[in-house]
């Protein structure tokens, strides 16, 4: 086993540690308080090449591994995990589907603009009656020869007003339940879509949220990911490699918390010294710690297996459960390691602990990840 990073491995971790304590630090407690979009700092991660990371340079991308995307995750989101949200949605939900299930057309057409950061992308699954429960698709697909009718609401869709390009999951055989399920790109300003009110969420609330209404939308047969009846499928297989990103979004929540409070205790004191120095305070920073380093072994193994083409779906839906609830534990941690100034915007770890939540309840939640987890031993 080789636990080293390539050099180009750290020279990206670098690069985006760098541009989240350079450029996303300033105003994040501007834009999370105001829900302000990160329009320019968008702007600026694709100048960098994270808009695409992992898609082939062919088609726009960066070409760089998921290794590399685990590290750059980690870094952004110890910042603004609102900022990586909306780059890990791009980067392995649509981008990923795209890469891997898109015909050269659809590459060409919509994959390259994406990868490149020119456009961003959003990945609609979730309807109002179908969060975990996945295959109970109510937005329907009818298939009228040439093109298809989309009819329906999804839920929690994360940039669906920035987004251009969505792909969306609907029912065109409701008699087949997940069989008759397909996968479409459709473009935002198609007519007939419009969009709930924005969510005042509880956390990255600079990321926009929104449901979105289909009333009657045309979409071209040739949009259409894969063959008929495919879109489940699909569904899951994107889904098992965003939980990557995810996963390397709560570690970097985590790891973000962890250097705060260590920082703070070192300079903090009580009862006569810095109260690093109190085992009250050391030992939780040190538990921290060690949940930390293992959720980021979780991340880079799932990362590992997906860039060596071997099975990820129990890796991936480890990674993201166990990293959802240590950083929400880890956060909370750091909250009371900071007492009152933990519980106020200024320190930041509020934040993170808002943000930490997320992480177990988005792109499936730790009770899903359980659930695969837990068929593959039963299986
Ligand atoms: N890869 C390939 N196929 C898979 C698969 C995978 N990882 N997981 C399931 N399937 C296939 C199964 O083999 C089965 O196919 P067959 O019928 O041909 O055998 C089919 O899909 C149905 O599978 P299950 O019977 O396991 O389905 P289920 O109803 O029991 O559900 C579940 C399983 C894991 C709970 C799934 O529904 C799930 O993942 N739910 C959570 C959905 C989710 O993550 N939503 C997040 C929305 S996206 C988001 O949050 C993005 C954002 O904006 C941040």
């Amino acid at each position: 086993m080789n636990f080293e990073f390539t050099e180009e491995q750290i020279m990206i971790k670098q690069a985006a540690r760098d541009f989240a304590q350079r450029e996303l630090i300033d105003d994040v407690i501007e834009r999370d308080t105001n829900a302000i979009f990160p329009t320019k700092h968008i702007k600026e991660l694709a100048e960098l090449g994270f808009m695409g990371m992992m898609v082939d340079p062919d088609y726009g991308g960066s070409g760089m591994d998921t290794i590399a995307y685990v590290l750059a995750m980690e870094e952004i989101s110890k910042v603004d995990a609102s900022v990586s949200v909306i780059m890990s949605v791009n980067n392995s939900l649509v981008c990923y589907g795209l890469s891997r299930f898109g015909t050269e057309d659809q590459k060409q057409k919509y994959l390259v603009p994406l990868a490149t950061g020119e456009v961003i992308g959003a990945f609609l699954l979730s309807e109002p009656e179908a969060g975990s429960d996945a295959t109970h698709q109510n937005t329907t697909a009818e298939d009228k020869g040439d093109h298809y009718v989309l009819n329906g609401t999804k839920n929690w869709i994360t940039s669906a007003n920035s987004a251009s390009t969505y792909i969306v999951i609907a029912q065109t055989y409701p008699e087949k339940r997940h069989k008759g399920i397909n996968a479409f790109i459709v473009d935002k300003n198609s007519k007939g879509i419009s969009l709930g009110p924005h969510e005042d969420k509880m956390g990255m609330r600079s990321s926009d949220t929104h449901s979105v209404m289909f009333t009657d939308v045309i979409v071209p047969k040739e949009n259409r990911i894969g063959d008929d009846g495919f879109g489940f499928k699909f569904a899951m297989m994107v889904l098992e490699a965003g939980r990557i990103g995810i996963a390397s979004q709560a570690l970097g929540i985590a790891s973000g918390a962890l250097e705060r409070a260590t920082a703070y205790a070192k300079e903090r004191k009580a009862f006569g010294t810095e109260i690093i120095n109190h085992q009250a305070i050391a030992f939780k920073l040190a538990d921290m710690a060690v949940k930390i380093e293992n959720a980021r072994n979780l991340c880079l193994k799932a990362a590992w297996l997906k860039d060596n083409h071997k099975p990820i779906t129990v890796a991936s839906a480890m990674a993201k459960q166990y990293a959802a609830d240590i950083a929400m534990e880890v956060t909370t941690e750091a909250v009371q390691i900071h007492g009152g100034y933990g519980y106020v915007k200024e320190y930041h770890v509020e934040r993170l602990m808002r943000e930490a939540k997320l992480t177990q309840i988005y792109e499936g939640t730790s009770e899903v990840q359980k659930i695969v987890i837990s068929r593959d031993l039963i299986k």
